[in-house]
């Protein structure tokens, strides 16, 4: 059965400053959302926009001594060619202050007054600006709103919602409605505040002017949340449109993407709103958590808002896509970390996607078998084979169900479980031997079969990477991916590459950067530098930048005095000395006239593997530790063993029954911290 049309909406963003980091968040992963949506063959529709009036944008614009008009008229470029930077493709971007969203959110209130829903009173209490909120004095914290901004008493004429008569409406809405707020948790959040009853909502301003009037009482003017809210539909040209029809309930599905700060806006009033207005709710509202920068939350005063597009400049729009809806959980709260955005680049795009294209297409393909990718039996694969085909198989329906699910991070995990299986392929079956050999036939099946996951992978991650993942087809002698309504094509047929068509080598996807680049991407990014990087080649620390100064989160705190501690009990500032790391082992030797020691090269995600000297050689063939993650430590003085240098340090536990390397049941990225 053919999907609902899929409308996805990302909050409209606020022109009081230029986009950050946390709002490409919701926006890359709208755009995720809807190429997905697109590349399985359903009809999809992105909205984005921003929200322009009331009282924090009034202020922002007379301190700039703009009329508002003309302030928010500058800051629209701004968005637009963030998105553009971030390849984010929406279908339709609304302005509350164009035409056509101020005539249908004055039929939204026309609709409500019409129910019953509208009366006229008066508002005394606490605002704030900052957040665009009324507080009670019971919600206030030391005289602040509960986010910690400053509020306002406000005492004036305005008109109220209804919303206390909407409190059973909502919940009995909640209740045929399991799944309308996602993560489950926030969901139970919004019901027990449904539950505890609902008070009228005031739903007009007097003291100021910069909004949409109010039909009939032009002195005052629309809260600017009813105002905002009404954007989703009159992007679609009003609930009488054709787009309403095909994109909204109950003939679509139609989820917004919201941060846990405006989930009670979205999945209480709004609902309410449209109940009142006699009409359906949204089919759910997907809440992600909160995301701090280097550890240090964004604010105001502190000035670290990040703006996403010289990142993307420095590692490419792609990789920051990448990092974004991989790293952080989509639902939880999350740390955007330089340091990991560069290890993610390096590790999992670099050294697993990038390495697995550039081994067989750049390398073996043109070397061995004439450029072309081979014709083979496909009814006739081997034990391996077959296991790659159902790796590839369970990675294309767990990530295509993760990502209806809307786990965009869960569905890359999936995703990457393919890239490992396939590198792990070519690791085992080796085909420069086969080449060396002769094998011809071996190498072709073997050449075949990597080409083919490649295939796959350029499909299930044309979402996430759309430039890379293209990129990838033209290599695979493959047409850039063009959804088409009507037609899935998210892989799940084995063979789809034709024997005999030319690769076409290419650059590396994700070039590495060694440490001079690094450091100079740290530096243009105002990011604090990390100690691996500080050393110069001398080994005398670097001096730091200004900018790197600035950026760094906080002062250390004190230390505690050592001298506090009870003997033999160590601080985290002891523990974090010692640098433990995930590396996987690449190869291994043993170290002549030695029967224990064992040279090995392991990859902690540096640009070269690191060698390791164990005394492990009782206990292991090197053969067998290759391709295994295994603990190490990184920061060990260097130390010469048997006329060889170990520059690190494997972590093993031991007893009677034997010996053994440590190693993750899962397979995490080398170079990541060990804690
Ligand atoms: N204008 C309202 C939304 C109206 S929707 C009808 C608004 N704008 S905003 O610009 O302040 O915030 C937009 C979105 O950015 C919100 O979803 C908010 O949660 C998100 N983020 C702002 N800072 C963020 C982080 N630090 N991390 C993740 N998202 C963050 O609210």
């Amino acid at each position: 059965m053919q999907a609902k049309p899929f409308y996805v909406t990302t909050p409209i963003y606020y022109v009081n400053g230029k986009p950050h980091i946390g709002h490409a968040y919701s926006t890359v992963a709208a755009d995720v959302l809807t190429r997905y949506a697109r590349v399985r063959g359903r009809n999809a529709r992105f909205l984005t926009g921003t929200d322009e009036h009331g009282q924090k944008i009034e202020r922002v614009a007379a301190e700039q001594g703009l009329p508002p008009a003309e302030y928010c008229d500058r800051m629209i470029p701004a968005f637009r060619q963030c998105w553009e930077a971030l390849h984010c493709e929406y279908d339709d971007f609304i302005r509350t202050t164009s035409p056509r969203h101020m005539q249908f959110a004055e039929e939204m209130w026309r609709r409500c007054e019409a129910a019953g829903d509208i009366y006229l009173g008066e508002y005394e209490g606490w605002y704030s600006v900052a957040d665009e909120t009324f507080y009670t004095e019971k919600e206030l914290v030391d005289g602040k709103a509960p986010t910690g901004r400053p509020v306002e008493r406000v005492k004036e004429p305005s008109y109220f919602f209804r919303l206390s008569k909407y409190t059973d409406k909502l919940l009995a809405f909640y209740e045929s409605h399991p799944d309308f707020v996602r993560p489950e948790g926030r969901f139970n959040e919004v019901k027990s505040f449904v539950r505890e009853g609902l008070r009228d909502l005031s739903l007009s301003r007097t003291t100021f002017r910069w909004g949409i009037p109010v039909p009939g009482a032009p002195d005052h003017v629309m809260y600017v949340w009813f105002d905002a809210l009404s954007n989703y539909i009159s992007a679609l040209g009003g609930d009488r449109a054709p787009l309403y029809a095909e994109f909204w309930e109950p003939n679509a599905r139609a989820v917004h993407l919201v941060g846990k700060d405006i989930l009670r806006f979205h999945a209480v009033y709004w609902p309410a709103f449209l109940m009142s207005a006699g009409l359906p709710p949204p089919s759910q509202v997907w809440s992600h958590g909160w995301m701090t920068v280097n550890g240090a939350k964004m604010s105001k005063t502190e000035g670290n808002f990040l703006p996403p597009e010289p990142i993307a400049d420095a590692v490419g729009a792609d990789a920051l896509r990448y990092y974004l809806m991989r790293d952080i959980a989509f639902g939880q709260d999350g740390d955007f970390s330089h340091q990991n955005l560069l290890a993610r680049y390096h590790g999992d795009l670099g050294n697993g996607l990038g390495n697995l294209l550039n081994r067989i297409v750049s390398s073996i393909v043109p070397k061995s078998l004439e450029g072309r990718i081979p014709r083979i039996d496909a009814s006739a694969l081997g034990d391996r084979e077959k296991e790659l085909v159902q790796t590839a198989e369970r990675a294309a329906k767990r990530a295509g169900q993760l990502l209806d699910d809307i786990a965009p991070h869960r569905a890359l995990e999936a995703i990457w479980e393919l890239v490992a299986a396939a590198n792990k392929y070519v690791d085992q079956t080796e085909p420069w031997q086969l080449a060396k050999k002769g094998d011809t036939r071996r190498l072709e099946e073997v050449c075949y079969a990597v080409l083919e996951s490649l295939r796959w992978l350029s499909v299930m991650l044309w979402p996430f990477l759309p430039e890379k993942a293209d990129a990838m087809r033209t290599q695979l002698g493959l047409p850039a991916l063009m959804p088409t309504v009507g037609l899935d094509a998210w892989p799940s047929a084995w063979g789809g590459l034709v024997g005999g068509t030319s690769v076409r080598p290419g650059a590396p996807l994700f070039p590495r950067f060694d440490e001079d680049q690094q450091r100079a991407i740290y530096e243009r990014l105002g990011a604090p530098l990390p100690d691996a990087l500080k050393k110069t080649s001398a080994g005398t620390p670097a001096a730091k930048s200004k900018s790197e100064k600035k950026m760094e989160a906080k002062p250390e705190a004190p230390k505690k005095e050592a001298a506090a501690l009870p003997e033999g009990v160590i601080s985290i500032d002891d523990l974090v000395k010692v640098d433990m790391r995930l590396g996987l082992v690449k190869s291994g030797e043993r170290v002549p006239k030695s029967d224990k020691l064992l040279e090995l090269k392991v990859d902690i995600g540096e640009p070269e593997p690191r060698t390791i000297l164990a005394g492990i050689g009782k206990h292991y063939e090197p053969e067998q530790l290759v391709g295994r993650r295994i603990a190490v430590v990184v920061n060990l003085a260097p130390r010469a063993m048997m006329g060889r240098m170990s520059h690190g340090m494997v972590l093993a536990v031991s007893d009677d029954a034997g010996l053994s390397v440590l190693s993750p049941d899962k397979e995490i990225t080398p170079g990541v911290k060990v804690k």
